[in-house]
């Protein structure tokens, strides 16, 4: 494939001091083919940023805030995320959709924010079970994507769609590397009717959903797969560490 393949972890509301010391260790001085990022809770960016400074490991965040600046008690900016020397936040993720009242309006406009500020958006989509036994993936994949990138303008700027579908997340049972490839190319084509081929090929689509070193690899091996985003199989160093290099 033409794109650099990128690996994320997301530690969702999980780790600890002793998971940033192993993970540090287990990352600090390697190389990797693929780029490497792991979003840790927000309170522990700034060690592990200086705990990785020398390294290829890159920090991203879980969330960023709609609004700029404000009396909004809890949230935290593009500006600020960017400034602590984040490179890249997901937005969107279904937790966040479903626990959090989060929404494709309010996704389109954190993506502009991230843009706005340098950080990469990692838009997350993905079906629900129901959703996914009445066949209508693609119906719910769209109006994620179209609804999610109204408006957004990229003009050279870099964004990655991370497919999740919620019936694989955290369940144990991935979708088979068919099924992604399917929802994967379907999203390429729709990147190619909103931003055109050049832009569109060179967008970097993500898998997630009970990804481990076991299947990971046969997951990279598809076309449209250029990455991984990875939760409960991130919380274990020498777990994660394996499906980077697979990458
Ligand atoms: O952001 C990560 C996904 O929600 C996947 O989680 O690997 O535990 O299934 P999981």
């Amino acid at each position: 494939t033409k794109r650099k393949p990128i690996v994320i972890a997301n530690w969702k509301l999980n780790g600890g001091l002793e998971l940033i010391c192993t993970s540090v260790a287990s990352f600090i001085g390697k190389h990797f083919e693929a780029d490497i990022a792991i979003c840790p809770p927000y309170i522990y960016m700034r060690d592990m940023l200086t705990f990785l400074q020398h390294s290829e490991i890159s920090i991203g965040s879980q969330n960023v805030s709609k609004f700029k600046s404000g009396a909004y008690t809890g949230e935290t900016s593009a500006q600020m995320l960017k400034e602590a020397g984040c490179k890249l936040c997901l937005i969107g993720h279904s937790e966040r959709r479903s626990m959090f009242k989060e929404n494709n309006l309010s996704c389109q406009i954190k993506i502009g924010n991230a843009l706005n500020h340098g950080l990469m958006p990692i838009l997350c989509v993905g079906e629900n079970k129901e959703e996914h036994d009445a066949k209508i993936t693609k119906d719910v994949i769209f109006r994620q994507v179209t609804e999610c990138l109204e408006g957004v303008e990229l003009d050279g700027r870099k964004i990655c769609i991370a497919y999740e579908p919620i019936w694989a997340i955290g369940t144990g049972a991935s979708a088979t590397p068919e099924i992604a490839q399917d929802v994967h190319s379907f999203i390429r084509q729709e990147l190619i009717k909103l931003y055109g081929e050049e832009t569109a090929n060179s967008i970097r689509l993500l898998y997630g959903g009970s990804v481990t070193k076991d299947n990971a690899k046969d997951l990279l091996a598809k076309e449209d797969v250029d990455g991984l985003l990875v939760g409960g199989a991130s919380l274990d160093p020498g777990h994660f560490l394996a499906i980077c290099q697979h990458a």
